[in-house]
């Protein structure tokens, strides 16, 4: 036997009470029961939303959701602005490629943010863009971006805004309708609290204007079929949804709203700022600039002379935790530490820990105890239940 942890951006750890509603009785989605489950999902992804936009819900993954967005927004040959700060950012650029649109890259060095203030001049200098797409928190690097100042530039122009929320919705503050999200992705298994399976969509005014004029063909991701189905007093998805999903879905909501969302945000930076000061104690570089927001997820430098390659391995084969590797460009060249969703100060100690024991195991030079003891600094300022 050997405990095992999971210590990453996606998928997350599973609150007790989640699983226990994943183990019910599978309901029939043509159900009343079903009607009921799928309207407080909606009024409860709207209160982690911050939005009184529509709320589509598929079974996909955080990808269909993405690929949903840009197939009701984007005509073959329609130009969109893609702001790319890491690997989702190259996603972005790929789903839009694929569907035919011509896209202008602003690619930033991983680790940095977006400037709202480029954002501006490529949509001055290109009046024909239609949507601008970006990450919220761009898992790859651990950055947050400006989504608030992206949105107010975004706003004073006919192109919509597509944001990419999938590992930070619910971990830092993103406030749809105020910071005027067009259209929201978003994911189960992040700071959800829920297994992989479900994406989400919330859709703006502005958002429906343009799919009315989208021709792009799509059947199962037509945003008009979903939300026809989802409006009134039966509710129900066009197609068969991810029932137990849904079920354990409203629980979680349950969980989130019984905490407090304000409360929930805060939880996660101080479980994020614990992370930090953790490595930093050890002599470790962050990869990403600092930032109090950044709440899902810690990317750490390998340190000179280390195997960056081995980290992960050892600290799931010997300690059963798992830690997220770099992906792409920085593959072997950092590890990420995830900290959103189900997440404790406990978590953040065995995740600290076991950076200890790996790196020490690797050849670095540790001090035992430093990076929980800083963390455990943190975890003294905290107002809130962590
Ligand atoms: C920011 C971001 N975008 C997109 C995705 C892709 O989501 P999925 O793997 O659920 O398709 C992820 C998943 O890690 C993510 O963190």
């Amino acid at each position: 036997m050997q405990k095992r942890f999971l210590i990453t951006p996606g998928p997350t750890p599973v609150p007790p009470e989640v699983l226990s509603a994943l183990s019910e009785p599978v309901i029939h989605h043509r159900a009343p029961r079903f009607t009921e489950i799928l309207t407080q999902v909606v009024a409860g992804m709207k209160y982690v939303y911050q939005t009184e936009n529509d709320i589509m819900v598929y079974a996909a993954s955080g990808t269909g959701a993405m690929e949903a967005a840009v197939v009701n927004v984007v005509n073959p040959g329609d130009h969109v602005l893609v702001a790319s700060v890491g690997n989702f950012g190259e996603r972005w650029k790929k789903l839009n490629a694929t569907w035919g649109a011509e896209v202008t890259a602003l690619d930033y060095a991983w680790g940095t943010k977006a400037e709202p203030a480029d954002i501006a001049k490529a949509l001055a200098a290109d009046p024909a863009i239609k949507a601008v797409f970006v990450q919220h928190s761009e898992t790859s690097t651990g950055v947050v971006n400006d989504v608030k100042a992206i949105g107010e530039i975004v706003a004073g122009t006919p192109a919509i805004l597509v944001v990419d929320a999938i590992s930070g919705l619910g971990a830092s503050d993103l406030k749809t309708d105020e910071w005027k999200v067009d259209v929201c992705v978003a994911g189960s298994q992040k700071a959800l609290m829920v297994p992989p399976g479900l994406a989400y969509a919330a859709v703006s005014e502005k958002a429906w204007a343009v799919i009315a004029e989208c021709r792009t063909p799509r059947f199962y991701f037509d945003f008009v079929a979903m939300r026809k189905k989802m409006t009134g007093d039966s509710a129900q998805t066009p197609y068969t949804p991810a029932v137990s999903l849904m079920v354990a879905q409203n629980v979680a909501i349950d969980l989130i709203r019984e905490e407090g969302l304000q409360n929930v945000f805060e939880r996660h930076r101080v479980l994020g700022k614990a992370a930090r000061e953790g490595v930093k104690a050890l002599g470790l570089e962050l990869f990403a600039v600092e930032d109090p927001e950044a709440n899902s997820v810690t990317a750490v430098k390998v340190p000179e002379g280390v195997d960056g390659g081995k980290i992960g391995k050892i600290a799931r084969d010997k300690y059963g935790v798992w830690l997220a590797g770099g992906q792409g460009a920085v593959k072997g060249k950092i590890f990420r530490f995830g900290h959103c969703g189900y997440f404790g100060h406990s978590d953040i100690v065995v995740g600290l820990s076991t950076v200890e024991m790996v790196l020490a195991e690797l050849g670095y030079d540790v001090r035992f105890g430093a990076s929980v003891g800083a963390a455990e600094q943190v975890f003294m300022t905290s107002t809130v239940l962590l």
